[in-house]
């Protein structure tokens, strides 16, 4: 079986190895530097297995020395936001915790691929990728996934039909520039535009990009999990079992949509190796527009990290 480590026991981490429990994908390792917080929760999991009948191994540790040898790391450490604050409020002290995480996984799981979760999430994959040494292919920021399920959970809802049948792609960085393709969008197949008006259309673009906000703004104490976790699960699924799903992920560019030298959400196929390619489609001249102004956001967030970060 494989090896999936999940590093951050809270509640992305947790919620993402309950998901990963439910269907028997891996063994399952969970660090964090709480102590007995890991532990806790692998066991309560442990204790669930006969009645969700699941039949996986979950340890919990305080080391990180428990990851070796895993196929995935999923990096879910690093503080969350609280109402008032943007994703980038969370850079400096989740730089700190990136780097330690990502030093671990360079020596313990130097095969692993690793999906990223820890926010801000385009500039703390750079900082990954930087750590670990790892080949760009390895490295995979999780949130097109997110921003996607939130918009097709939306145009369901709007229409009353089973969320199952919508089809999404949003590209960009994890922030309220990301962009959601409407004219990549379906239902049961047929392009949204059929099925809503334009004005319909934007509002549930607008509520998907500030999905996550909203989030925070009723809970107060943190932002989102259950759908944060279903996605990294999904994304987990995918490499370990060599699916080659087509899905939006932040990946290291060279040279793809026009960027060069940052990650940026755009589709990609996830199997055994990681990103096993990268999807160039076409875009219209407004997409093109939108996504730009998202990687100028990502790359103003570089710009922001370069300003204290020194790698090693
Ligand atoms: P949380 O506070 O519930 O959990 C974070 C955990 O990380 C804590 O248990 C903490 O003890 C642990 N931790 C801190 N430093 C560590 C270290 N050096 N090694 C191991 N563990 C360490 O937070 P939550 O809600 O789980 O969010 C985690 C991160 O994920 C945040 O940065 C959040 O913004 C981000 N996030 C990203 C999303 C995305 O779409 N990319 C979606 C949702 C959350
Ligand atoms: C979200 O989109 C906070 O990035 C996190 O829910």
């Amino acid at each position: 079986m494989s090896k999936v480590s999940v590093i951050g026991a809270g509640n992305v981490g947790a919620t993402a190895v309950y998901y990963i429990a439910e269907k028997s994908i891996a063994e399952v390792v969970m660090v964090d530097v709480v102590e007995g917080l890991p532990q806790s929760k692998a066991l309560d999991f442990l204790h669930t297995a006969p009645l969700r009948r699941y039949n996986v191994q979950i340890t919990g540790s305080n080391d990180y020395s428990a990851i070796a040898g895993s196929d995935v790391v999923v990096l879910t450490a690093g503080i969350a936001r609280k109402p008032g604050m943007d994703r980038m409020d969370l850079l400096k002290t989740n730089v700190n915790i990136a780097k330690t995480a990502s030093q671990a996984i360079a020596r313990y799981a130097p095969n692993a691929a690793v999906v990223v979760v820890t926010n801000p999430l385009d500039v703390i994959s750079m900082v990954v990728l930087r750590e670990t040494g790892f080949a760009l292919k390895k490295v995979i920021g999780m949130a097109g996934v997110l921003d996607a399920t939130r918009f097709r959970y939306f145009i369901a809802e709007e229409l009353g039909v089973w969320p199952g049948d919508i089809e999404a792609m949003v590209m960009g960085g994890h922030g309220d520039t990301m962009v959601p393709l409407t004219r990549y969008t379906s239902v049961g197949g047929f392009p949204i535009a059929e099925l809503l008006d334009a004005a319909t259309i934007e509002r549930l673009v607008d509520r998907t990009r500030k999905g996550g906000g909203e989030i925070v703004n009723y809970l107060k104490a943190g932002s989102a999990y259950y759908a944060p976790g279903a996605s990294a699960a999904k994304m987990v699924e995918a490499i370990v079992k060599d699916e080659r799903q087509l899905v939006a992920a932040s990946v290291y560019l060279r040279g793809q949509y026009g960027h060069e030298g940052i990650f940026l959400g755009v589709p990609v196929l996830l199997g055994k190796n990681g990103v096993e390619e990268i999807i160039e489609i076409e875009l219209t001249e407004e997409e093109r527009r939108a996504l730009d102004a998202s990687a100028k956001a990502v790359k103003e967030g570089v710009e922001q990290l370069e300003t204290f970060y020194k790698p090693g």
